[in-house]
This record gives structure tokens, C-alpha cells and sequence, in this order.
């Protein structure tokens, strides 16, 4: 199987700049490729070739949840599957392990894919808890073909700090040992450092923030990820 290289857009491009974006990317055969852009822009998104995930999904079918959306409006739009659990969304919106399960567990019934992202901050690295945070994390996800886990250890992502190739690997290691799945690398991955990242066993993809934003370097990341396989 190619590698897995999905781009996670932030709170960046509504529908306008989406289909630009569109009309500059390019990936060859060889890789599998997905974007998560905002919501609003899902709509222009899910008219190009490419599968297009959610950020987020909340976990009932409907009812007075301001500001949230379901698994099923999404299903209904032709988008193909959601990120859950992003660390963004750990740190500034309340998300726990129990409710990144609920998420995770709503979008696989209605037939979506999901990423579930995971990661240590850099305190929980330094006090020596990255195993523990790891495995806890883990524990919720469910266990269930469509759904991949992406590794982003948090004092990583947007701060051009990657972790090295070697501790990339081992959290994949011990993230397999736990979950029978995919698992995706997630921090400051660009094309310089991608083939170092990708080469390792136990790196099946990227989640990529910043770098997917540019659909010159996105489409060089996707050519990189391409070769590897
Ligand atoms: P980054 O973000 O590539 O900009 O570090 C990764 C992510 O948050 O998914």
C-alpha cells in the first residue's frame, strides 16, 4: 500500500482560495492523498478528485449542539471521513480522550474514515510520561479498518521543531504494538524532511499542517511520498 499524505488545513482557506489551491496540486499514482479543509470550504473541496476528511465531527446524529456537525451532514456533502482528536482541539476546545472516542466511534458508524491524531507535549516528554500519555490516548480509539492514527507530538506541530527520524519511529513502534493500524507522522513535516521520516518502518504517512497549504510544496510532498513506495 503507497503511503498515506493528508493534509490538515487549520482555520486556513474558505471556498474561494480552496479551488485555487486545487488548480495548482498534483500528485502522481503511488500515493494516497486526502485534505481537510474547514468546514465551509468542504462543499468546493468535495467537487475536486481527491478525498476530502473534516477537521472535527461531533458524535450525535442531530439536536441543539450550536456551532457543531454530524457525521451524517457530512456523509451527505460527499465528504469521505474526518480527523478527530487533533491536539489543537486538546489544547484550546476541551477535547478528551473519552470525547475523541465518542467522535471516532460516530463517524465510523455513518461510514466515514477517520484520523485519530495522538502526541505527547513537550512537558509530558520531559517528565519521562510520553509511553503513558501514548498508550492512554490509544486505549479509547476503536479498533476498525477505516480508521488510521496519526503520531503528532505536540512540541512539533507549527514550531519547525521535527522530531528525529529515530523518535518518529519509536512512538510508531509502540503505537503498533498497541493498535493494529496505520499510523501517520504528524510536526513540521515539509518536503526537506519527509524521506528521512517516511523511510522508517513504522511510518505509514504524514498528517501535514502548514506545508499542505502550498500546493507547489504539497504536490512536492506527495511526489516524495510516491517514490518511497
Ligand atoms: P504542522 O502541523 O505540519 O504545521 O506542524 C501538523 C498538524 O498540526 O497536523
Amino acid at each position: 500500500m503507497g503511503k498515506l499524505i493528508a493534509g490538515n488545513w487549520k482555520m486556513f482557506k474558505g471556498p474561494t482560495e480552496t479551488l485555487e489551491f486545487f488548480d495548482g496540486f498534483e500528485a502522481p499514482e503511488g500515493v494516497e492523498v486526502v485534505l481537510c479543509p474547514p468546514f465551509v470550504s468542504l462543499e468546493a473541496a468535495v467537487g475536486e478528485e481527491w478525498p476530502i476528511y473534516a477537521q472535527n465531527v461531533h458524535w450525535a446524529t442531530d439536536g441543539a449542539f450550536t456551532g457543531e456537525i454530524s457525521a451524517a451532514m457530512l456523509v451527505e456533502l460527499g465528504v469521505q471521513g474526518t480527523l478527530v482528536g487533533h491536539s489543537e482541539r486538546r489544547l484550546y476546545f476541551g477535547e478528551s480522550d473519552e470525547t475523541v472516542r465518542l467522535r471516532a466511534e460516530a463517524a465510523l458508524a455513518a461510514g466515514l474514515g477517520v484520523i485519530a491524531c495522538v502526541g505527547e507535549t513537550e512537558a509530558e516528554r520531559e517528565a519521562g510520561d510520553t509511553d503513558a500519555v501514548l498508550r492512554r490516548q490509544v486505549a479509547v480509539l476503536p479498533q476498525h479498518e477505516q480508521l488510521v492514527i496519526a503520531y503528532e507530538p505536540v512540541w512539533a506541530i507549527g514550531t519547525g521543531k521535527t522530531a528525529t527520524p529515530e523518535l518518529a519511529q519509536e512512538a510508531h513502534a509502540l503505537i503498533k504494538s498497541l493498535h493494529d493500524t496505520r499510523v501517520l507522522y504528524g510536526g513540521s513535516v515539509k518536503p526537506e524532511n519527509a524521506a528521512e521520516l517516511l523511510t522508517q518502518p513504522d511510518v505509514d504517512g504524514a498528517l501535514v499542517g502548514g506545508a499542505s497549504l502550498d500546493a507547489a510544496s504539497f504536490s512536492s510532498l506527495c511526489q516524495i511520498a510516491a517514490s518511497l513506495s
